[in-house]
């Protein structure tokens, strides 16, 4: 089954340089929530995301890359712990620095990526294009945590997007 994403010709053209590295496609072997990879759900925030900032004419290329990339980091988030910080202040700068080994970021998918976990952590969204992806990778944790990925990435969101 395709799914949504493989065929919207200008997502593709945003993102496919991106998923055509090692680097992401590495996330399809770790677990995300109970019935997703982090790629599956980093698809899932990336594309969802695109498509609102296209329907609320914000820079949808930026927002597709960004949160393609918003969890680019590799360790299994229930067992690793961190001296300097919590898991949620964390991984969004080791995405960041993840991120800026197979691309250049511009500010606004800088802060799209670290300000992700807003509401864990205290520094607010900068831009319209920051609060859609937070927002967005919650809604898809929730979806992610009780439902398989086919069913989340298609019948949940596809009356919203239908006029897209
Ligand atoms: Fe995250
Ligand atoms: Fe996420």
């Amino acid at each position: 089954m395709t799914l949504a994403w493989q065929d919207d010709k200008e997502y593709m053209s945003y993102v496919e340089d991106l998923l055509a590295t090692d680097e992401v496609q590495k996330l399809a072997t770790y677990k995300q929530h109970v019935n997703s990879t982090r790629l599956e759900h980093s698809l899932s925030v990336s594309y969802y995301s695109y498509k609102l900032a296209k329907r609320w004419h914000g820079d949808a290329r930026a927002t597709a890359r960004a949160g393609l990339l918003h969890d680019l980091f590799y360790y299994d988030w229930r067992t690793t712990k961190f001296d300097e910080g919590s898991h949620a202040y964390m991984h969004p700068r080791i995405a960041v620095k993840n991120a800026e080994k197979i691309t250049e970021l511009s500010p606004l998918e800088r802060d799209i990526i670290v300000k992700h976990m807003w509401g864990a952590t205290i520094a607010p969204p900068r831009y319209k294009e920051s609060y859609i992806v937070t927002m967005v990778d919650k809604y898809c944790a929730v979806k992610e945590a009780s439902e398989p990925f086919t069913q989340n990435m298609r019948s949940k969101w596809q009356h919203i997007f239908a006029r897209n």
